[in-house]
């Protein structure tokens, strides 16, 4: 049976299951260290795919305080993933999902989580927001954008066009330009923008609202935010109405994953993780208009040959090139065509 704790206390607003794992398999492998954060990056996936909101990996018999514990999938994480003999793993939940209904069928679609204990918790307001506002300090992207905290004054210099800030309260949701997927995607919108209108873009994936928010900043003719998550739809539209002016305001539009999608777009992004992205592909390609552009990140760079080939097995055509790559990370996409030139 799982541990719950934090019945009765404070309101919850995520919940937080915490279990460890030992790799399986690893003393067969001629490349254990690939092979255990191949093992691990797939499981997280499925995490993330049945609806985690993030799951971070530690040590867990780390017991130096020095050592670093990185994290993925959350404000901050690190450049790849990393595995150990016995790993931590803490998966963070909507509060409106069951954790342990969530935690049942997690042991059945993914059978090697059967029978490990978990602690299950919830984590009140004050400890998701306070750690997400912590972790986020304003960025400035290509000299042209500077995004940080509601609660941070927007410097001078980015008060007046052609510069511009964003003030981004990212709740619960991701998505604050500190983590490397984020900020490939903007330097990329960024740089798009310098060549040609951005036109109508979907922004797959919207978290926080922030890719979104900085193409209507950047001039997009309509921007329209997905996400499966119903929180971060929130979070994106009370952003929307903290960045945008009322006319701006018009053009967004902000829904899950669940609500139809129709058209096509001039600009697709999508910064989610390489599984999802891979399973995503007909989806999106479907919604990038001839000649449109696609902008994919959250893709580790060692995946960037299976995302090429799962986007080929779709449309030989949908040949994807490399945009971008840091701190591990690749931003991946199809040039559009009206482009008078590369960006990049
Ligand atoms: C890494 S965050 C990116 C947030 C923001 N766009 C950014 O670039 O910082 C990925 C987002 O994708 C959402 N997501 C994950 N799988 C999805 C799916 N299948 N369909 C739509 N959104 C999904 C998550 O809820 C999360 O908000």
């Amino acid at each position: 049976m799982p541990k719950s704790t934090g019945a009765g206390g404070p309101v919850a607003v995520v919940h937080e299951l915490v279990f460890s794992l030992a790799v399986p398999g690893l003393a067969t492998e001629a490349s254990p260290e690939d092979a255990a954060d191949d093992w691990l990056e797939w499981l997280s996936d499925e995490l993330m795919a049945m609806g985690a909101l993030c799951v971070g990996v530690e040590d867990a018999l780390a017991n130096d305080p020095s050592l670093e514990h990185p994290h993925f999938g959350e404000p901050g994480a690190p450049t790849s993933m990393q595995a150990w003999p016995l790993n931590q793993l803490r998966v963070l939940l909507p509060v409106d999902q069951s954790a342990e209904d969530w935690w049942q069928a997690a042991q059945r679609d993914c059978p090697v989580l059967a029978g490990c204990p978990v602690d299950i918790r919830a984590l009140a307001d004050e400890d998701w927001v306070g750690q997400s506002q912590r972790a986020f300090t304003p960025i400035e992207v290509r000299d042209q954008i500077w995004i940080g905290p509601s609660w941070h004054e927007r410097p001078e210099a980015y008060r007046q066009p052609p510069k511009m800030g964003l003030s981004i309260d990212p709740g619960m949701a991701f998505g604050t330009g500190g983590h490397a997927t984020t900020r490939l995607c903007l330097e990329t919108i960024v740089d798009i923008s310098r060549q040609r209108p951005l036109g109508q873009v979907l922004d797959y994936g919207c978290g926080s609202g922030i890719l979104g928010l900085a193409c209507a900043k950047l001039g997009a003719s309509g921007v329209t935010g997905v996400d499966i998550d119903p929180v971060a739809v929130r979070v994106a539209q009370a952003n929307a109405a903290l960045n945008l002016d009322a006319r701006e305001l018009g053009l967004t539009h902000w829904q899950t994953a669940g609500d139809p999608l129709q058209g096509q777009f001039d600009l697709v992004v999508a910064n989610i993780l390489a599984q999802p992205l891979k399973l995503l592909a007909g989806l999106l390609l479907s919604h990038r208009r001839p000649g449109g552009w696609l902008v994919l990140s959250g893709v580790l760079s060692r995946q960037i040959v299976e995302l090429q080939e799962a986007y080929a097995a779709v449309d030989p055509t949908a040949q994807l090139l490399v945009f971008g790559e840091d701190e591990g990370w690749a931003c991946l996409g199809l040039m559009g065509v009206m482009g008078r030139q590369s960006p990049f």
